[in-house]
């Protein structure tokens, strides 16, 4: 580790140059670290400087476009933010078999996000909830009167629930606001509702309020997704029972059901973060829905029809938006945007509830017939000769040499490396 004095006044207040000399100074970076740290791709500093604080560069990651992609009768490319080989050609491949069935039919539960309020200090809390209650046509005028814009776009307050908890620290009332936040993910819309509301509620009960926040547990904007995939396309009645098994086995453990939706999320937060949106978010409501029964499950949902062919389907929170924030920032995500073609949130979040889908058909596939390293290996192999030194022609020698002898390593590598 540095020997390194981490308190620098005033870094935030310094450019991108002047916070590289110091950095450059405290951790000893040469002249090409410093050059690469100046290259900021195709996201321009002085955007990037405004998305976060002390920003000195960025990172890239790849962007591969999913191909084969049918949703709701229309063909579509879907552009994948991931460092993980395999991803996007698991979903090419898992849509390219459900392609002639008509590929993925969506739909969505609405727009609809949940800020809370948290009431505390109150010895009556069931009375209290009757009095927030009471205040609803208030309430909504509030809400409404923070947004006008959301309002216009046919958004806005919709309704609220207030629920008592029991905490270690007494009871609780706890105001949820819901709010139709339309094409934004809505974060600060309901925060700002209900940073408003507060000191009402603390008038109206005598409570103390403390968090007045958005819940990530969005399921009143649950993204939906269906396909099916033949016994036929998919290699035989076998490889059927396979995916159902893999399946039965994430239900039944959470153990593996956290790997299960760990692949789903592969191709879900691709696509969150292409599009500028936020991964964390979507990765928390997500985990947060799969739990939501009292035992973390899937995801995802495995069945055979009538006519025995295999069917999937997906229901998955998925508060993403179009407006605000990376999203209308972020020359990538407009231009990934734009590649997918499409107008509301609502379509965004569908695309990519059938991504998950397709992502959690092809991990199965995998896992219950050859493995997954077989497909993950050559990608790997390549990465991994990389990694040894390798350039241009010699990423593929190196790489193809490894997966012919077996064993894939960077002692391997650097071996075939110097062979050649
Ligand atoms: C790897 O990133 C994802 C998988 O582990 C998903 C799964 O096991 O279902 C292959």
């Amino acid at each position: 580790m540095h020997e390194l004095n981490s308190r620098i006044a005033g870094f935030h207040k310094l450019g991108i140059q002047g916070r590289l000399d110091i950095l450059k100074t405290k951790c000893n970076l040469d002249s090409t670290a410093i050059t690469g740290m100046l290259n900021t791709g195709n996201l321009p500093p002085e955007t990037a400087d405004h998305l976060i604080e002390n920003v000195v560069t960025t990172m890239n990651i790849p962007v591969g476009i999913a191909t084969n992609m049918k949703v709701d009768g229309h063909d579509i490319l879907v552009p994948m933010a991931t460092e993980e080989s395999s991803v996007v050609a698991a979903v090419c491949n898992a849509a390219r078999q459900c392609y002639d069935t008509g590929g993925f039919a969506t739909s969505m539960s609405g727009s609809h996000m949940i800020a809370q309020i948290q009431l505390v200090n109150i010895t009556n809390p069931h009375f209290c909830r009757i009095t927030i209650l009471e205040k609803k046509e208030q309430i909504k005028k509030l809400c409404d009167d923070c947004d006008p814009v959301l309002l216009s776009l046919g958004g806005g307050f919709q309704d609220i629930e207030v629920r008592v908890i029991d905490s270690a620290s007494g009871p609780m009332v706890i105001t949820h606001l819901i709010v139709d936040t339309r094409d934004a993910m809505g974060a600060n819309a309901v925060n700002t509702m209900a940073e408003q509301l507060a000191p009402l509620i603390e008038q109206w009960t005598g409570g103390k309020v403390y968090l007045r926040i958005l819940s990530n547990l969005a399921d009143r904007r649950l993204a939906r997704a269906r396909a099916t995939w033949t016994c036929e396309a998919i290699g035989g009645t076998a490889v059927r029972d396979g995916i159902l098994s893999a399946y039965h086995f994430a239900e039944s453990d959470p153990y593996r059901a956290a790997t299960h939706n760990k692949g789903i999320m592969n191709g879900v937060s691709a696509v969150v973060l292409a599009t500028g949106n936020d991964t964390r978010a979507v990765e928390a409501g997500a985990h947060a829905y799969a739990a939501r029964n009292g035992r973390y499950a899937s995801l995802t949902h495995w069945e055979i029809n009538a006519s025995g062919d295999l069917v999937g389907s997906i229901e998955i929170p998925l508060a993403v938006g179009l407006v605000g924030g990376a999203t209308k920032l972020h020359p990538m995500a407009k231009t990934n945007l734009q590649i997918l073609g499409i107008n509301t949130a609502q379509q965004l979040a569908r695309v990519i509830a059938a991504t998950g889908l397709a992502q959690n058909f092809a991990a199965l596939k995998a896992l219950a017939t050859t493995g997954i390293q077989k497909g993950h290996m050559a990608l790997h192999a390549q990465n991994v000769a990389m990694m040894a030194g390798a350039v241009g022609q010699q990423i593929h020698q190196v790489a193809n040499a490894m997966i012919a002898q077996g064993t894939v390593r960077i002692d391997v590598a650097h071996q075939i490396l110097q062979d050649l």
